[in-house]
């Protein structure tokens, strides 16, 4: 795709989207762009757009297309075991501990797509039962997919995969697809709009759980989003990688590799 087409896909989603691509990789939207238009069979993009224009069900496939919000329940199942057992106890023994003051575990699933990743974590600390409050709070930019989240689903077969028998009775209200959470446990995440390159963070995070979106961004918007999410993090705090999002010199954004997709906010930047 030449550049200055991309250039003009680029505005026309940002007007009818308000999807901003250009912290995307180029090459890699390029591809994507390329491929969907094949598969819708227009002519070209103007053509494409005037179409999107008046078919509302259409753009909402666009945008699912564009923003990338695949997923599944303990997507990567090693990692979340390394989640559950090496790196939760630790942060819970943390808040449990008075002399730090807090109340609360916080945790965040940032670019959570249909909930998955938040119900996960849900399901993972009720089974540690720590005994002390904790908060799940999910974002992403994608309305339609936090529609979806809200409402517990629904899911595909393949999305709950990594859930067994007993996961599946407690927080399913059927074994048969489509799956939905039951209500009394979608009530217990809050989901919320945000833009992770735009918006504002809140803060004191405990855990912070980014996993498989930073990886369609570029390399400046990622230093960006480091930076963002070292100020959310408490001191000690953790922030959960997917499998190939490494960050190659984490002290420079104040944090410490603590194996693999795991890194801890320390108080340092070395520059
Ligand atoms: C591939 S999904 C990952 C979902 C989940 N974290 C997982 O690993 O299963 C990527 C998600 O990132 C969201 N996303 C992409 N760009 C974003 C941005 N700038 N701000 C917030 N969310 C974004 C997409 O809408 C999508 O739901």
């Amino acid at each position: 795709m030449e550049q200055d087409v991309y250039l003009q896909i680029r505005s026309t989603v940002k007007k009818i989207l308000d999807i901003d691509l250009s912290g995307y990789k180029d090459e890699q939207m390029k591809r994507r762009l390329d491929s969907w238009i094949i598969r819708m069979g227009d002519a070209n993009w103007d053509e494409y757009f005037v179409r999107l224009k008046t078919q509302e069900k259409e753009l909402s496939r666009f945008r699912d297309y564009l923003t990338i919000n695949v997923t599944e329940f303990f997507r990567d199942f090693e990692r979340w075991n390394s989640l559950k057992t090496q790196v939760l106890p630790s942060l819970i023994d943390y808040v449990k501990n008075p002399k730090n003051g807090k109340k609360s575990l916080k945790i965040w699933s940032a670019g959570c797509s249909i909930g998955a990743e938040p119900f996960t974590l849900l399901m993972i600390m009720e089974e540690l039962n720590p005994g002390i409050a904790f908060s799940i709070v999910g974002t992403d930019l994608d309305r339609g997919a936090l529609d979806k989240a809200r409402a517990g689903g629904p899911f595909r077969q393949d999305e709950v995969k990594n859930i067994n028998e007993k996961q599946m009775a407690r927080y399913f209200r059927t074994d048969f697809p489509p799956y939905f959470v039951k209500e009394e446990h979608t009530k217990k995440i809050e989901f919320k709009e945000k833009n992770l390159i735009t918006d504002p963070y809140d803060s004191d995070f405990d855990l912070i759980v980014c996993r498989n979106v930073i990886i369609y961004f570029t390399t400046e918007v990622k230093a960006l989003l480091n930076n963002k999410f070292q100020k959310a993090l408490r001191s000690g705090g953790i922030l959960f990688l997917g499998g190939t999002e490494i960050i190659p010199r984490p002290n420079e954004f104040g944090l410490k590799n603590m194996g693999i997709s795991f890194y801890q906010k320390t108080d340092e930047i070395k520059k």
